[in-house]
């Protein structure tokens, strides 16, 4: 990859901002936890092309090939490593930075991992929240704060129920339950130290969102579907599909990006309406088996075959998961832009790609801008 440039620092030429207030970001200070990941490494590509410094705090790419290196993340932030539970490190980060935005992504994300390390996995998402949210608490100046948590929040008894925010929190996996309890910590935050009556000194909101599973280019975890549907494909490998059955709200990582910078930049107008926490998902016709989202994938890459490997001794994960984006649709103003197809087809584009050995960025950029441009 020889992209000495860095193009997301050129405003596309002609084109006006989707949304005015996000003319919020350009030139702001925005700490983004959880840089170096998936989502994090979209996400600053995106804060970067709306002009904002941006600094990042997060462990090192955990993945080989990462897409943090593939966009070559360190010439898009000032990047900080370091763990989150490291209160210290976290409150002096946040202290030096002085963000009017943070968005805390940093977490252990896998459920199949929190069966392996639950302990870490608790600490790490909840905890972690605990020292963002002290940091934040110890700004003497405004700050906008979007805790990123997940669909898998709401306690979940598979009866197909679309959840809403206001539905009971759970989670059966130390994953899922994890990030309730982040929810929980968030909240408790929001009423004892970010409240009202605090708004004469500060503003200071802070919101969670809970998104559903994302897909894009540049996802390498293990036991994901899609990093697995195209580590199979490129290397002419049937696909094993573990949970063929299992109804997810498949959506583009740009989705959820564009309703987390929404949710910041609406929080500076009214700090206090929009204080809150919010699903971000696909239309309800967007919810899809595995095996529906392999079988579309194997018809976009052109090829391709997939199995069932041995189903017994799995751990448990939610065989359904849908979520109401009618909070976000209603107050937000936000809405879906892709449906799956749209979303699966830009995601293996982008893969295809990368495997050819052509520029990514130009790709990433055509897919930012829709989101983000008129
Ligand atoms: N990918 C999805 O489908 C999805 C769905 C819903 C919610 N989320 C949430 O979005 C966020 C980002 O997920 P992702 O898919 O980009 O995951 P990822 O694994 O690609 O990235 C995780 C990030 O967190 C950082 N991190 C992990 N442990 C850390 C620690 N101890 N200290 C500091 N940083 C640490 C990593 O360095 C990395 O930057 C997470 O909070 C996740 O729970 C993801």
């Amino acid at each position: 990859m020889n992209e000495k440039l860095n193009p997301f620092l050129e405003h596309p030429n002609g084109t006006s901002l989707k949304d005015p207030s996000f003319v919020l970001f350009k030139d702001a200070k925005v700490l983004v936890t959880g840089h170096t990941g998936f989502k994090g490494s979209w996400l600053i590509a995106v804060l970067n092309r709306l002009g904002a410094q941006v600094t990042g705090y997060a462990l090192e790419p955990q993945t080989s090939p990462s897409l943090y290196n593939v966009i070559q993340g360190d010439q898009l932030c000032h990047s900080i490593i370091g763990d989150i539970r490291d209160a210290q490190k976290v409150h002096q980060t946040i202290l030096d930075v002085q963000p009017d935005f943070v968005f805390h992504l940093a977490a252990q994300p896998i459920v199949r991992t929190s069966y392996q390390i639950p302990a870490e996995t608790f600490e790490v998402n909840g905890m972690g929240t605990v020292h963002v949210l002290d940091g934040i608490r110890m700004l003497k100046k405004d700050c906008v704060g979007v805790m990123i948590t997940t669909d898998k929040v709401y306690e979940n008894n598979e009866k197909g129920k679309a959840y809403k925010e206001s539905d009971r929190l759970g989670g059966h996996d130390p994953y899922s339950s994890s990030k309730a309890v982040a929810e929980i910590i968030i909240e408790s935050y929001r009423k004892s130290f970010f409240g009202v009556s605090k708004f004469p000194e500060f503003h200071k909101p802070i919101a969670s969102a809970r998104a559903g599973n994302v897909i894009g280019g540049g996802d390498w975890a293990a036991d994901r579907l899609i990093p697995d549907i195209v580590r199979s494909l490129s290397e002419n490998k049937p696909i094993q599909i573990r949970n063929p059955l299992s109804v997810r709200p498949w959506q583009h990582v740009l989705e959820p990006l564009s309703g987390y910078l929404t949710l910041a930049s609406k929080m500076v107008r009214n700090p206090i309406l929009y204080a809150d926490s919010f699903n971000f998902g696909p239309k309800a016709h967007d919810v899809l088996t595995v095996q529906q989202m392999t079988e579309m994938a194997i018809e976009i890459w052109g090829k391709g075959t997939f199995l069932f490997p041995d189903m017994d001794n799995q751990p448990h994960e939610a065989g359904l998961l849908s979520l109401s984006i009618k909070k976000a649709e209603t107050i937000l103003n936000w809405k879906p832009l892709w449906n799956a197809h749209q979303a699966l087809f830009s995601t293996l584009e982008w893969y295809k790609s990368f495997y050819n050995g052509d520029p990514i960025i130009p790709i990433m950029n055509q897919q930012i801008d829709p989101f983000f441009f008129n």
